[in-house]
């Protein structure tokens, strides 16, 4: 939704095709968020029991295994505005290649969801040879199947350029694509580039999500430990409840519309069943939602209206948990973005405010060696103690990263942690005063 706002300026996407790769673990959520999203969603999955199971669960609507089947389809549900979730069972490259020799232009949005933070032992399927033929060869012959790989890529981005070039719009979703192509010997920077990461198509995170951590929003995440579907939905209820008292509060204009986007989610959130497994669910919130929610929680637990404890978290991509140049922390451009401090001092943080466990890890969205992420668990157990925890390690959890943010200099960063301090008893923060460029300059000259 928010690319079609960002990239063809409207809410609605009816009519308009989105095509991707990967129905696996995350990737999975393409073709039902297509869907939400009311587009015509294509996605490639090399693998049949990972396709297969998307479209068991009722989240990929048809597949065919026919490049000639799915632009068929592709048409009927384009001049239909109909929104849905079409698979191809194939490789990737093969619906690129397709799609740019049609001469129609087919496709507004592209993006790639394979798992290139790991292209060489399985993460990305090169083309021209069989899925078990790649799983044999990326342990029989690594070498050649490296090189298959970057020659898939190559061709893949060929592709791909060509149907930018007659509009179509592109990013990477953080899976390490674009940097996976410019490994692959393509020249991917912008002509004029200002790093050696400012590549020639945008990354989904600084484009269209913005600069959403500097403002304290992020994935918070809860998972309720009864397992029952009941306990799910009452959390939800609860979380609305509070989003709504929230909103009758004092806030400048950017809160109010996160608020108001994440209450229509978490309201919308059971209809759509996204729920798989485990009785979880995620919804973006700052630090003084995520504490309120937290704080009625485990009320909830406390008198039984929630029947087990609740477990909070959050995912790594957040506004503290993570420094990753190429993904979280690449809009922190004060020259900071290679240190690898941040999450380190989080897990820290909320280990000594009274989480019940933290994860500290390499590897993980972008790949090893190019990130950092600290994570934790806090079990909602309904005791009066908890409540004392979790408003103390949630106010470290969100507010080290915003104050990161500030100091870097991100604008909303510096909003966020002084309005933030207002409320939180207890939290400094120094606030950078930004030099004035020109005498600065002047200084220097
Ligand atoms: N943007 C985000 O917030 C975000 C969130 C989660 C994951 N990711 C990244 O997205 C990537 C995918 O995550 P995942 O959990 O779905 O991984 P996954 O490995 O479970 O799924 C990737 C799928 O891509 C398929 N695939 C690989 N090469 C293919 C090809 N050439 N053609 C067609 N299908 C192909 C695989 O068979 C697999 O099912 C990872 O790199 C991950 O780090 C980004």
């Amino acid at each position: 939704m928010n690319a079609g706002r960002k990239y063809l300026n409207t809410d609605d996407l009816a009519g308009k095709v989105f095509v991707t790769a990967g129905l696996g673990g995350m990737s999975g959520a393409q073709a039902k968020a297509a869907k939400i999203a009311g587009c015509v969603g294509v996605i490639a999955e090399i693998s049949e029991k990972a396709l297969k199971k998307r479209h068991d669960q009722g989240w990929l609507e048809i597949y065919s295994t026919n490049l000639d089947e799915i632009v068929g389809l592709i048409k009927e549900a384009r001049s239909e505005r109909k929104a849905i979730s079409i698979g191809y069972l194939g490789n990737v490259v093969d619906l690129w290649e397709k799609l740019a020799l049609e001469e129609e232009n087919l496709v507004e949005l592209g993006s790639d969801q394979t798992s290139c933070h790991n292209p060489f032992l399985g993460g990305y399927y090169p083309v021209g040879i069989t899925f078990d033929e790649a799983n044999q060869m990326m342990t029989n012959k690594p070498n050649e199947f490296k090189e298959l790989v970057r020659e898939s890529l190559r061709r893949q981005i060929a592709a791909i350029d060509k149907l930018a070039k007659r509009g179509m719009y592109f990013w990477d979703y953080g899976n390490a694509f674009l940097v996976e192509c410019q490994r692959a010997g393509v020249e991917m920077l912008k002509e004029n580039a200002k790093d050696d990461k400012d590549f020639r198509y945008p990354s989904y995170f600084q484009d269209i999500m913005g600069d959403i951590f500097s403002m304290g929003f992020g994935p918070f995440r809860w998972v309720c430990t009864s397992g029952t579907p009941e306990d799910l939905k009452e959390s939800d209820k609860i979380a609305c409840q509070v989003i709504n008292k929230l909103l009758k509060g004092d806030m400048p204009e950017w809160v109010k519309q996160q608020y108001v986007d994440n209450r229509k989610w978490i309201v919308e959130a059971d209809e759509h069943k996204l729920v798989v497994g485990t009785q979880a669910r995620i919804l973006y919130s700052d630090q003084a939602g995520r504490t309120a929610i937290a704080l009625a929680f485990n009320e909830a637990v406390r008198n039984k209206r929630i029947t087990a404890p609740i477990v909070i978290s959050r995912d790594h991509h957040d506004v503290s948990g993570t420094d990753s140049p190429f993904r979280e922390t690449a809009n922190i451009t004060d020259g900071s973005a290679f240190t690898a401090d941040m999450a380190v001092q989080n897990a820290i943080g909320d280990a000594m405010r009274g989480a019940t466990w933290i994860s500290l890890h390499n590897g993980g969205g972008v790949g090893w060696g190019d990130v950092i992420n600290g994570g934790f668990g806090m079990v909602l157990d309904g005791d009066l103690e908890t409540d004392r925890r979790a408003r103390s390690m949630l106010s470290w959890d969100v507010s080290n990263g915003v104050a990161r943010r500030s100091w870097s200099g991100n604008d909303k960063a510096k909003e966020a942690i002084i309005r933030t301090q207002k409320t939180v008893s207890g939290l400094e923060v120094t606030v950078p005063y930004q030099v004035d460029q020109e005498l600065l300059q002047n200084f220097f000259n």
